[in-house]
């Protein structure tokens, strides 16, 4: 399970302090990722006090970035108790960057987080058109138990092993690396 990125992209949970740059992303998103993503019509308001909960303890946001603007991210919300075992997944992607397998790519960093967390029921909040997160959560290598006739499917991904945490972290360490050498780039060519 290892998707290549769009060329120049860049996957890594969002720092602290990155709360703007994610409210920038989601009113970015045009009319119909915007419905699709918050399952129905929502505010500049809404997406604003939504985005602001990114920094909150049991929300982990994976973003993809390119030249360094967020442009599409993967969220993982624990809901109820820190010991519920239950969580929530949204996903939303800039349209010119959606089927390019970058949603795959956070898909699979999420089921990752939700495991390593204890979380084994994850919903993910979809309607029931959208073919595409359909297809999605379908080709991930989990416990899949979707029921598309509503709006919300479930994934049960397995328990963390220390295996899995393992990976999360050098995943996180490879992903800081590399997002500090993409600013330095960056600053290079800006001289
Ligand atoms: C849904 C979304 C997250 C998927 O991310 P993505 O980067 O576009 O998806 P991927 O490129 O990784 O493709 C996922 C699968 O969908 C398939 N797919 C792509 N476009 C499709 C379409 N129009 N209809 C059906 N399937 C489609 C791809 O072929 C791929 O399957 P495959 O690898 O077996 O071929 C993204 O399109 C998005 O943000 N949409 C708007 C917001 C949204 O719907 N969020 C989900 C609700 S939380």
């Amino acid at each position: 399970m290892h998707a290549p990125l769009p060329d120049g992209g860049l996957v890594r949970k969002l720092w602290v302090g990155e709360t703007d740059a994610y409210r920038d992303h989601l009113l970015r998103l045009d009319h119909d990722s915007r419905h699709t993503r918050f399952s129905g019509a929502v505010s500049n308001e809404v997406v604003v006090r939504h985005a602001a909960t990114a920094g909150d303890i049991g929300v982990v946001v994976h973003g993809f970035f390119v030249d360094g603007i967020l442009r599409g991210t993967g969220e993982l919300r624990r809901v109820g108790s820190m010991f519920s075992g239950e969580g929530e997944a949204a996903f939303s992607i800039e349209k010119p960057w959606q089927s390019h397998g970058v949603g795959t790519v956070l898909l699979e960093r999420t089921l990752l987080s939700a495991r390593n967390r204890g979380i084994r029921s994850l919903h993910m909040h979809c309607l029931a058109d959208n073919r595409r997160m359909q297809q999605l959560a379908r080709k991930v290598d989990a416990g899949l138990s979707f029921d598309f006739g509503s709006v919300v499917g479930e994934v049960d991904p397995p328990r963390y092993t220390p295996l899995s945490l393992l990976r999360e972290a050098l995943t996180d360490g490879h992903s800081f690396v590399s997002a500090a050498f993409d600013v330095q780039s960056r600053l290079f060519k800006a001289a």
